[in-house]
Formats: structure tokens, C-alpha cells, sequence
């Protein structure tokens, strides 16, 4: 038990501390510095000087007082010898204090993750497919999926028209629907509700959220063994400190969520069982971007499904997702709404230049516009980032049914 409390502590504060520690030592040290400087040049009258002293002294025995916990973790967090030492007199380090709630959510997260996957022959992967109505691209996935029945699933989850379907593997795959607004957190329950649903089968391993615009862009064992032997979630994440990234937090979510967790990512994920099942235990942290990342927040507008995910594990699993999407999609024109390729931009040179991307690349939407660019990683080594594509208009289907055997022949 004590342990593992400690352990807990030390994985929360840690960095904190350190920093902390390392501030509070460097301004007692300055202090110090000033004192026997002054005295040397006998500025000060020896009187003067006791007071201070002594001063700091009680402050230091107030705080150590006040403080005694954060101080035994501290020394834990320095994990020197000298620590003793140096825990008798530096000034204890206040850290916050985690609330019931977030004890319990962290507690019961960090459980489920520590529990084995198990990977066995039957291991499925769940597509889940998140449409206003119809699915233009249905017989292309048809052809995708042909020939590896019982290695996926797929779950539809139709928020304003019922569609009509062509495929076998589409009729009698929805799912009980709820409307969905744009930018709202109704975005995010309906990517819940086809976590759950797919959840219910415990074969499915890996899960997938596609929209109504994406493709595939390679064949389906390469897409299987990509999602299947890896041990993260490619779920987009990145710190943005521009007015579409940090400037849409909202004070309102403290203490559990900080301006500095905030993160940002496009909604289209991939997750292996664990984190879905963590995001159906959470309910702290969804309520947080329920209530208060929504558009018209303290005048500005926040969009829940940019953000929850993206925050929620870089606060509890930081190390477990890729921090990019395996969906590609072209932001280049800079404007609102990504590129919609129309059945002129479809060659196979497009899906080869997509496929080719082995480098992930975020952009800060401050004036410094800073570009991140970072290795796609697959078990360490670096690979192509994309599975699938999006946006394409429904009259590219003919050109990617016919480009489909070409592109994906040469996996
Ligand atoms: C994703 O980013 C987090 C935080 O920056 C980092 O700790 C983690 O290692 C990254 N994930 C991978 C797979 O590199
Ligand atoms: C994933 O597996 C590798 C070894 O294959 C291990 O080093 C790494 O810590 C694991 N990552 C997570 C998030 O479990
Ligand atoms: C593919 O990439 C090459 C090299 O960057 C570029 O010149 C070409 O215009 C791209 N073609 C398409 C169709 O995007
Ligand atoms: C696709 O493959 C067929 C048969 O190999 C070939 O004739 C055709 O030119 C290819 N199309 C493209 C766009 O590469």
C-alpha cells in the first residue's frame, strides 16, 4: 500500500517538485548570498541582519509545519543521501493537493492500464464508422474488408439519415443514434457510444473511428498488423499555444484540468482496448469539457472533440499514444475546412504521395506559426504515418475503385 501511494505521488508531482525544489533552493541560496554580501560590506547593522535571520527562520518552521507531506515527497523526488540534509531546512515545496475525484478516476485508470492485452487469433478490429447519413465509399470498404471475415467489425452510428446499404458487412451494423452538432460535445458521446457498442464484443482489440469522407489506403492486413502489433493508440496530440489551441482553455476546469495539460488533436483516432475502456470509466474529465470546452465559452469558442481526448491522455497515459492521426488529411490551403479532393485530384501519384509520408508535422496557430515535425515511430522504427485519407467527395468513388488494386498491390 504505502508504495504504491507513493509511487502515485511520485509519478503526479514529480516533475513539479523538482522544479519547485530547484527554485526554492536557488532564491534560499540567493538570500544568502545578499546577507553575507551586505554584511561584508557592513551595510547592515548587526541587529538588522538577526531579525532577518531569524525571520526566515520561523517562516521556514511555519511552513515545514504546515507543509510536512509535500516535504517527505520532495525528499522522495530528489532521491539523493543528501536529501535528509537538504530536507532539514529547505523550504517545504506546496504542491497541490489532488481532489477525492481525481484520487478515484487516477486509482481505477491506472489499474485498468496495468492489466495484459490479450492478443489472440480471434483478436478483431472495430471500425466505427461516424456518418450524418449515407457512406459513399461503402462498396470501397466492401472491397476492403472482402476475404478477412472474423478479423473486424463494423459499427455505424448514423446521426440524421438512416443510410441504405449495398455491403453485407454494413447491413444490420448500426447502432442506436443521437443527433450530433457540430463542435459540440454530442461529437464526443456519439464517439462513445461506438466505443461501447463495440466494446460489448471482446474480441474486438483495436478501434477505429472513420467518418463518412475517409478511405483506405492500404490493404487490410497491412492495416491489421499496423494497429494490432503496436502497444500505443494513434490518437493526435499536440500543445498549441495560439488562440485555436491553449487560448480556448477555460479556467472553469481547474483544479483537475491545468492550462498546461491542455492539448489539442484532430478527432480521428485509432484505440487499443485499454484506452477505451479507461475513456468509459472516465467521468471527471469528460464532465470538465462537457461543462466548460464548448462553443461560446467565456466568449470564445471551444470544441470538445479537438480537445478531451488529446488532454485526457496526455494526463493519464502520455506515453501510450502515438501523438499523431494514422488519417490524413490536407491542411495546406490554410482555411477553415481541410482540402476536399474531387474526382480531378484522384491519381494514384496522390494516394503514392500520401502513403510516402514518414514525418508527422503540427502547426501552432500563433503569429509564430511554429512547425513541429516528428519521426512517425512504429515500435521505434519509422514508417509511413497513414492508414487512411479524408476528405474526398462522393464523385471520387469510380477513380478509387478502379485505383484501389493498383495502390494497395504495392503495399
Ligand atoms: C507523445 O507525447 C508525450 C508528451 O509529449 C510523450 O511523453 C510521449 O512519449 C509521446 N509518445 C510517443 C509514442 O512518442
Ligand atoms: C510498449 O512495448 C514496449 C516494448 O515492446 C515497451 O518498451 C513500452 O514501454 C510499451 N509501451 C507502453 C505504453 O506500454
Ligand atoms: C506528389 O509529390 C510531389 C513531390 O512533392 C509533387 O511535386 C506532386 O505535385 C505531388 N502530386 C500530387 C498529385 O499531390
Ligand atoms: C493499374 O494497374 C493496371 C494493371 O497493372 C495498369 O494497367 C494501370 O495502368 C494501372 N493504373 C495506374 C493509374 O497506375
Amino acid at each position: 500500500m504505502q508504495v504504491s501511494y507513493r509511487n502515485r505521488f511520485r509519478l503526479l508531482l514529480n516533475p513539479v517538485i523538482q522544479m519547485k525544489a530547484t527554485q526554492a533552493w536557488r532564491l534560499v541560496m540567493k538570500d544568502m548570498q545578499m546577507m553575507l554580501a551586505s554584511r561584508e560590506r557592513g551595510h547592515l547593522k548587526k541587529p538588522t541582519w538577526i531579525i532577518i535571520l531569524v525571520s526566515l527562520v520561523s517562516i521556514f518552521l511555519v511552513l515545514a509545519y504546515v507543509y510536512p507531506r509535500q516535504n517527505s515527497t520532495a525528499c522522495y523526488a530528489l532521491s539523493s543521501n543528501s536529501c535528509e540534509a537538504i530536507s532539514i531546512w529547505l523550504p517545504p515545496l506546496p504542491a497541490r493537493e489532488l481532489t477525492d475525484d481525481e484520487i478515484a478516476s487516477r486509482v481505477v485508470i491506472r489499474d485498468i492500464l496495468k492489466t495484459a492485452p490479450m492478443i489472440s487469433i480471434n483478436s478483431k478490429i472495430a471500425f466505427l464508422f461516424l456518418t450524418p447519413g449515407a457512406l459513399p465509399f461503402e462498396m470501397l470498404w466492401d472491397k476492403f474488408f472482402q476475404g478477412h471475415e472474423g478479423r473486424f467489425s463494423v459499427y455505424v452510428h448514423a446521426s440524421r439519415n438512416k443510410p441504405v446499404h449495398f455491403s453485407r458487412y454494413f447491413i444490420n451494423r448500426e447502432i442506436r443514434s443521437d443527433e450530433v452538432a457540430w463542435g459540440t460535445i454530442s461529437m464526443v458521446d456519439a464517439e462513445k457510444r461506438l466505443l461501447a457498442n463495440a466494446l460489448k464484443d471482446p474480441d474486438n482489440q483495436h478501434f477505429v473511428l472513420l467518418s463518412d469522407s475517409c478511405i483506405p489506403l492500404h490493404d487490410f492486413d497491412y492495416v491489421y498488423n499496423y494497429l494490432m502489433y503496436t502497444n500505443i493508440s494513434f490518437v493526435d496530440c499536440f500543445e498549441d499555444p495560439g488562440p485555436h489551441g491553449s487560448g480556448r482553455y477555460s479556467e472553469h476546469m481547474l483544479p483537475e484540468v491545468e492550462k498546461k495539460d491542455f492539448r489539442k488533436g484532430a478527432q480521428w483516432f485509432t484505440m487499443k482496448r485499454l484506452h477505451a475502456i479507461i475513456v468509459m470509466a472516465d467521468s471527471l474529465y469528460y464532465t470538465k469539457f462537457r461543462d466548460y470546452c464548448k462553443p461560446g465559452m467565456d466568449g470564445r469558442n471551444c470544441y470538445s472533440d479537438e480537445h478531451y481526448f488529446p488532454s485526457f491522455f496526455n494526463m493519464v497515459d502520455p506515453a501510450g499514444i502515438a501523438n499523431w492521426s494514422v488519417t490524413h488529411v490536407d491542411w495546406s490551403e490554410r482555411k477553415w475546412h481541410p482540402k476536399s479532393y474531387q474526382a480531378q485530384d484522384v491519381t494514384y501519384e496522390l494516394i503514392r504521395n500520401i502513403t510516402s509520408i514518414t514525418d508527422s508535422v503540427h502547426v501552432t496557430s500563433d503569429e509564430k506559426m511554429e512547425i513541429q515535425i516528428r519521426p512517425c515511430l512504429w515500435n521505434g522504427n519509422q514508417r509511413p504515418c497513414y492508414l487512411f485519407a479524408r476528405k474526398f467527395l462522393p464523385e471520387t468513388i469510380d477513380k478509387l475503385m478502379l485505383l484501389y488494386p493498383n495502390y494497395t498491390s504495392s503495399n
